[in-house]
């Protein structure tokens, strides 16, 4: 029988030290792509994919996340006095159903197989997604959706794949790839951050899971892999073969917004998008091109 998938856990408690300063006092999921913080744009991908609940596995200095997915009755009140009723809509639009959204406090950052394992209570028997809030996916259907549409037909544990230049093997899970059918492959092998000459191959894990709850036997005696800490690619490795595993080569274009360059392009490239900046940016990135001369 193939388990529902109504909950999503959002890793947020990292330190963001490859974005500091910015990140020294904010957290790094609520960076702003045009004008959304990053984990909106996440928790509206697990939405958009039939997720009802949302759990943030977060940690000190985090709060401004809380506060962001919360009521701002003095902004709001403010916003009606002033008839912004478009403004009202948009905060309100964006709050979640009440008891829909919890959190999790990870004391020690430990790596992303313990942040996952500590929500092991609130998931129990079901299946799970996890989304990474800095790979900023963008495509016409969301990246989770695409992948829970095919879980729905498949069950078992799936991961988005990419394929990524060989040289940069070692900033990811990178998957040992078995039969493909399609957009989807086989998962015969995972292996975390491998250097290039050990890399079974280029295709990358993006920050995108649907886990089965049996996940979370294997993180809770999960010992530390690469850089130390605890990996969720070390215990998903440890289910292939007692399930099935794929991997879905989605559609849509990743932006690592976990690195600076990476997040400036996302907004350059979300800002020629946006109805409201489109047309502005287009003649700006022209101007700019001429005057520089790229
Ligand atoms: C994490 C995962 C890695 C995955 C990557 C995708 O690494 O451990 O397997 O490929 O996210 O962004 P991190 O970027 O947190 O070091």
């Amino acid at each position: 029988m193939i388990k529902p998938l109504k909950k999503a856990i959002f890793p947020v408690g990292g330190l963001g030290t490859r974005f500091l300063p910015a990140t020294k006092s904010m957290p790094k999921e609520m960076l702003t792509v045009v004008d959304k913080p990053l984990i909106q744009y996440a928790v509206e991908e697990a939405y958009a994919a039939g997720i009802e609940e949302i759990i943030f596995v977060t940690g000190r200095g985090k709060s401004a996340m809380e506060d962001h997915f919360d009521h701002s009755v003095e902004l709001e009140q403010t916003l009606e006095r002033r008839g912004k009723t478009t403004e009202l809509e948009l905060l309100r639009d964006m709050l979640p159903t009440p008891g829909n959204i919890a959190y999790v406090r990870q004391q020690e950052p430990q790596g992303l197989g313990h942040a996952v394992w500590c929500a092991r209570h609130l998931i129990g028997d079901e299946a799970v997604a996890v989304l990474l809030a800095d790979d900023l996916v963008h495509g016409e259907v969301a990246c989770l959706k695409q992948m829970a549409d095919v879980y729905r037909e498949v069950g078992g544990n799936m991961i988005a794949v990419m394929e990524v230049p060989h040289e940069h093997t070692s900033r990811y899970g990178i998957v040992n790839p078995g039969a493909a059918k399609g957009k989807l492959v086989e998962v015969a092998g995972l292996v975390e951050k491998p250097a290039p000459e050990k890399a079974p191959s280029d295709l990358a894990v993006i920050g995108r899971y649907i886990l089965q709850p049996e996940i979370f036997a294997l993180l809770a005696a999960q010992g530390p892999g690469a850089g130390g800490e605890i990996q969720l690619t070390d215990s998903m490795a440890r289910l292939i073969g007692r399930m099935p595993f794929h991997g879905l080569r989605f559609e849509g274009t990743r932006y690592d917004c976990g690195d600076k360059a990476g997040f400036v392009e996302a907004n350059i490239c979300l800002a020629l998008e946006h109805p409201a900046t489109g047309p502005a940016i287009r003649q700006t990135v022209a101007d700019i091109a001429r005057r520089l001369k790229l």
